[in-house]
């Protein structure tokens, strides 16, 4: 595949990735009761979009860090600190999924651990992407 392929994959991936995450935990942050089945449809999106854009924005990534990391990407000081904080981030969505399947399942999750996580989600996508645009640290 061209690198143009998986660029178009990274952005349509992370659009619906960290679009999705946030939207899905500031939802999430609203008290409100089990029965209304807010957190299964909250747990679908998460299920039905947010893990597969995540999946997209990876593959579209990695397809363009792979055959060009040596010659291109391994002195970059900017590279290396967005792929440390890309882990976070998809360490966070991870928490997000897990938390949202324990409410789902009549779990008790305080509303306020969403609230956390849709600020933790926006400020790592903005280091992120002003990372990626800005490129400090480069060789
Ligand atoms: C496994 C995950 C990821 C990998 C391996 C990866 C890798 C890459 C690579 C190799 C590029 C091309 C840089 C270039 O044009 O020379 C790129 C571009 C970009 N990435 Fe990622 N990335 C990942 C996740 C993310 C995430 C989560 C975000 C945003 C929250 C993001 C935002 C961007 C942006 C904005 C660009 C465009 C930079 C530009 O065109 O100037 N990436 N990424």
């Amino acid at each position: 595949m061209s690198i143009i392929v998986f660029r178009y994959l990274h952005f349509l991936g992370i659009t619906f990735w960290i679009g999705s995450a946030v939207a899905v935990a500031i939802a999430a942050s609203a008290p409100s009761p089990w029965e209304s089945g807010i957190a299964q449809s909250l747990r679908k999106i998460s299920i039905r979009v947010t893990t597969p854009a995540m999946l997209f924005a990876f593959a579209g990534g990695f397809g363009m860090l792979i055959p060009n990391f040596a010659e291109l990407y391994a002195k970059q000081g900017w590279m290396h600190t967005k792929l440390a904080l890309l882990l976070v981030l998809a360490g966070a969505t991870g928490v997000l999924t897990g938390k949202l399947r324990r409410w789902a399942e009549g779990q008790d999750v305080s509303p306020k651990v969403f609230g956390k996580l849709a600020w933790a989600l926006s400020i790592l996508a903005v280091l992120i992407i002003t990372l990626a645009i800005f490129r400090p640290f480069s060789a």
